[in-house]
């Protein structure tokens, strides 16, 4: 299909989403966000697809929910925009897609929001990344008061959150909400190179150990332990388990084919 606001590009099994409303630093408004949805939607059905990668046009990765369109907003509308925000970061987290946010710029409010529903985060070390909604006299509305707390901790978020003030790739890396600080201009080398080494592996297993991850998180350690060996056992009935393990005893390179 075609989108107004996002590009999307799909080479080598790797998918992209560009974020492109260059004008407003990426700012997502309702348009936005659908399209942003479709083109999720769209990668998750296109089997060729193992990995996304998630990055912006411009000087910003998204610098939060659109403003303007906000100011108005009835509380009805702002609780149908949360929605729809919501259902696009869970739709993220819940694909069987790994997304790696490549961070150029500004990820502030809906962007943190959007880089902390991403599978691992690479950013540019110019980054400036924060969640400012306090200063708008709102909170985060794309689960940021949730997100934020369950990847760096309670204390470390309510700091972000009831200052509002940003920090850069270096802070962001040493409170875990960033996996890697690269050069700006190696930024989307980076991610390239981080997206094949994992679209090389088994997209069965891709898929179980992000689902696994993420739905552990959400329970108790026990059920979660059983969640893992459910899909321990389902492994040995793949094609890419006897091809990994085969391929392992005979020395030579797996082809997997996630099946
Ligand atoms: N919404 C709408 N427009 C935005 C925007 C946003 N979130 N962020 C930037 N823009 C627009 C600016 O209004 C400006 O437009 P004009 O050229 O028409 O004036 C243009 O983008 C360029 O921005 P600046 O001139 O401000 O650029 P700067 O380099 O001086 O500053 C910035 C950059 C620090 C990121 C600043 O733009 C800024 O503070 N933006 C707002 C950040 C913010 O508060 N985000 C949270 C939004 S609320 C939210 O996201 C709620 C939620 O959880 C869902």
């Amino acid at each position: 299909m075609a989108y107004r606001n996002i590009i999307i590009e799909k080479k080598d099994g790797v998918g992209t989403i560009k974020i492109n409303r260059p004008k407003v630093l990426n700012a997502l408004n309702k348009d936005t966000v659908g399209e942003f949805s479709k083109a999720v939607g769209e990668l998750e059905q296109d089997k060729n697809i193992k990995v996304a990668i998630l990055t912006g046009e411009g000087k910003a990765f998204i610098a939060g929910a659109d403003i303007g369109e906000m100011k108005d907003m009835s509380s009805l509308e702002a609780k149908e925009f949360a929605e729809i925000g919501h259902n696009l970061l869970m739709k993220i987290e819940n694909s069987r897609i790994p997304f790696i946010a490549a961070v150029n710029g500004y990820a502030l409010g809906g962007g943190c929001e959007v880089l902390m529903a991403c599978d691992i985060c690479i950013a540019g070390v110019s980054a400036k990344i924060g969640q400012p909604e306090i200063n708008l006299g709102i909170h985060p509305g794309f689960g940021g008061t949730q997100r934020l707390p369950r990847l760096v901790g309670r204390m470390k978020a309510k700091d972000l959150l009831l200052t509002g003030r940003s920090i850069d790739a270096k802070e962001a890396f040493q409170i875990g909400l960033v996996n890697k600080v690269v050069e700006d201009e190696k930024l989307i080398d980076e991610a390239r190179k981080l997206a094949n080494m994992i679209a090389e592996k088994s997209s069965v297993q891709t898929g179980f150990i992000k689902s696994l991850v993420n739905k552990g998180a959400d329970i108790d350690l026990h059920s979660a332990c059983s969640l893992e060996i459910s899909y321990f056992s389902s492994s040995f009935s793949t094609e890419d388990q006897k091809e990994g393990m085969t391929a392992f005893l005979e020395k030579r390179k797996p082809m997997f084919k996630g099946k």
